[in-house]
């Protein structure tokens, strides 16, 4: 048999594996890329940039705390024109080993959405991804840009207006309802979703110090904790929508990505399990995947995306995962 061919197309892009950097992860250095090509990523994205330089929080920015990380790195970078020169290392870098590459953008407005995602275009990523989610920015009225289908379809036509290269927003697992963002936001002409940005805010105490971990107190999490949270989010979304998916959140084994191909992702995005495993993850979840689609004779990822969508969705608790009381 021949072997299963998991590569995918995202807005005319391709992508010769599913496997994702996600954002904010890796820096673009080029010894970095050049070792997260080798490690066999299909794509990558850059840490979001903004209109102007940013510091971002003092150290520590990450910690570890066991099922996951919580960061608030304050969207730290060097400003979109700093950016664009990085972008294109990443793509002399990249584009020979046939990895695509994927600018993040964020603002502190719906109009400079619009002027980042212009000045961006000038290096000529593969797509564009549109953090909208960021639990650290708000907008110019105090809200975040994802809070309600109505701004997040604004930011959505504003930067549309602004470039001709498809555009992915990224969504987050903080609001009441992420299917109804993804859908105002699809409506408003967005090519692509990805979901889900960190969860929380959470804290985590260093009980010796009785401190916060990290300097901003508070921060988003990820990780494997997230990652059912993550699964959900991308088949809720799956269910209202029929642009592509990148499933973010927790992935960290082959076992994780095909759980979201199953809950209708077109492509796994992989952020947190680099800290953890190291740049071999992305080797890892490929050949797990090629490997489960082998013994299921699946020979495309489209042979099993989205089959949980022919279900019901499934509210309550599965019998055999009965809660157990831990200090009861
Ligand atoms: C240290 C750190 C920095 C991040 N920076 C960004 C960022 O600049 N832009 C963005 O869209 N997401 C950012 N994220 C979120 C990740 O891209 C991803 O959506 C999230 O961590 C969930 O995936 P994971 O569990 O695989 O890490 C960051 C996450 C971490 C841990």
């Amino acid at each position: 048999m021949s072997q299963p061919d998991l590569s995918v197309t995202i807005c005319g892009v391709r992508f010769a594996n599913p496997t994702v950097l996600a954002s904010g992860i890796l820096g673009l250095s080029e010894d970095l890329l050049i070792r997260v090509g080798e490690a066999g990523a299909g794509a990558v994205v850059t840490k979001s940039c903004g209109l102007k330089p940013r510091a971002g929080y003092p150290n520590p920015v990450v910690a570890d705390w066991g099922a996951g990380l919580i960061n608030a790195v304050g969207l730290s970078n060097p400003g979109v024109d700093a950016t664009i020169e990085e972008l294109r290392v990443a793509k002399r870098v990249l584009k020979p080993k046939g990895i695509a590459v994927i600018a993040s953008i964020f603002a502190e407005s719906v109009w400079d959405f619009g002027t980042v995602a212009q000045k961006i275009s000038a290096a000529e990523p593969d797509l564009i991804e549109v953090n909208i989610s960021c639990p650290n920015v708000e907008n110019e009225f105090g809200q975040f840009f994802c809070a309600t289908p109505y701004v997040a379809a604004q930011v959505t036509r504003r930067v549309k207006q602004t470039t001709q290269i498809p555009i992915i927003v990224k969504l987050s697992p903080n609001e009441a309802n992420i299917a109804e963002i993804a859908k105002a936001v699809v409506d408003a002409g967005a090519d692509a979703v990805s979901a889900i940005n960190t969860l929380g805010p959470g804290m985590v105490l260093d009980i010796e110090s009785r401190a916060p971990v990290i300097s901003n107190r508070v921060g988003g999490i990820s990780g494997p904790a997230i990652h059912p949270i993550a699964v959900r989010c991308v088949n809720d979304i799956a269910r209202v929508v029929k642009v592509p998916i990148i499933g973010i959140g927790g992935n960290a084994t082959a076992r994780d990505g095909i759980e979201m191909i199953i809950a209708g992702a077109h492509a796994v995005g992989i952020g947190s399990a680099i800290y953890t495993r190291g740049l071999s993850v992305f080797g890892e979840v490929t050949r797990g995947m090629q490997e489960y689609m082998r013994r299921h004779d699946f020979t495309r990822l489209d042979d099993f995306r989205g089959d949980l969508l022919a279900t019901a969705p499934v509210i309550g608790i599965a019998p055999n995962r009965a809660p157990t009381l831990v200090n009861g």
